[in-house]
């Protein structure tokens, strides 16, 4: 059982779909042309689009082009339902990528049948878009085994995806930066609790063993293809502007966008809350530290800026008055 979007410029076509499908338990929805299906594929995708040829306007072959194209519908089986027998157009379907295609008059049986067999493909990759869910649970575990960063993970998800908005990123783009806020560290699965949770400031050695957290972290999230944008942020949040951070040495424009806005939500979020080796930093002094960085190359200026704009003007949230950092304080870098 499944959502079919049923698309046909004949009313009387659409109702006869519905009324073969609907008894197999299928949610039927209609579109009278191939631009109301894509826009209705794009506000709610379906599991599957069931779509007549020859309709006026944009046709079937282009609006099964405009969902095969675009990456969050891909995956929709599309199904043509066509007079035409011959096979120029079968080819011109096979090439707009569509899955299969149903010839007037239907079989209704045979029709029912591959409905059936195509909606239980798409559950098939639908739980390998699930496989994205697993790696979420593993990074809030790995938040939960280190129970100093409790809640790190969420707000690092807001600030992040509200920065992402001040600056005007696509939806894309913002959704990248709410999910690399939880995957950000998922690296640090393969960090030994003796290091992960030590304490004292780590030796050069546990250093360098931590940096690694953002190599294993990207190879976490491997070749999900829902994770393709919130891959580079998970490698390359911890690099600057300088090229002094790690695990590239990459240098200005070279580190992603998305990665250099995580950075900074990332070094605010673990100066603010307690960490085993330092106090919580009130949020005058993070700003303060935030925009040494900037000064000293390592981030960018306007990046910052914009968010100590955010997180100072937020309701609710007095700016306490500014002080320095001690100079302890100061020296003692901040593990995030
Ligand atoms: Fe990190």
């Amino acid at each position: 059982m499944g959502t079919v979007l049923v698309v046909d410029d004949i009313a009387g076509n659409c109702r006869l779909l519905e009324s073969l499908l609907a008894p197999d338990g299928h949610t039927v929805r209609t579109a009278r042309d191939g631009g109301e299906a894509v826009r209705a594929v794009r506000e709610s995708p379906p599991d599957l689009v069931l779509m007549d040829v020859m309709m006026p306007g944009v046709d079937g072959f282009d609006a099964c082009r405009a969902i095969k194209d675009a990456p969050e519908s891909r995956l929709i089986p599309v199904v043509l339902v066509t007079s035409l027998t011959d096979t120029a157009s079968r080819i011109r379907g096979i090439e707009a990528g569509a899955d299969d295609f149903v010839s007037k008059p239907f079989n209704a049986t045979e029709l029912r049948a591959r409905v059936r067999s195509l909606l239980r493909i798409k559950r098939y990759t639908d739980d390998l878009d699930n496989a994205e869910s697993v790696i979420v649970s593993l990074a809030l575990t790995i938040e939960a085994r280190d129970r100093t960063t409790d809640g790190h993970c969420h707000r690092l998800a807001q600030y992040a995806s509200a920065l992402g908005r001040t600056l005007g990123l696509g939806e894309d783009d913002v959704a990248a930066l709410e999910s690399g806020g939880y995957l950000h560290d998922v690296g640090k699965v393969g960090i030994p609790d003796a290091v992960l949770l030590k304490p004292g400031p780590l030796t050069p050695q546990e250093y360098d063993l931590m940096k690694q957290h953002t190599l294993i972290g990207d190879r976490l999230c491997g070749e999900l293809r829902l994770l393709r944008k919130v891959r580079p942020i998970v490698r390359h949040h911890h690099e600057r502007l300088d090229g002094s951070g790690y695990p590239d040495q990459l240098r200005g424009d070279a580190i992603p966008l998305l990665a250099q806005v995580m950075g900074i939500a990332d070094v605010f979020d673990a100066l603010t809350t307690k960490r085993p080796y330092k106090a919580p930093f009130p949020v005058a002094q993070a700003v303060e530290e935030l925009r040494e960085e900037a000064a000293r190359g390592w981030r960018r200026a306007d990046l910052v800026a914009a968010f100590i704009d955010q997180v100072t003007s937020a309701p609710g949230r007095p700016l306490p008055p500014v002080a320095r950092l001690s100079r302890a304080a100061a020296a003692q870098p901040v593990v995030t």
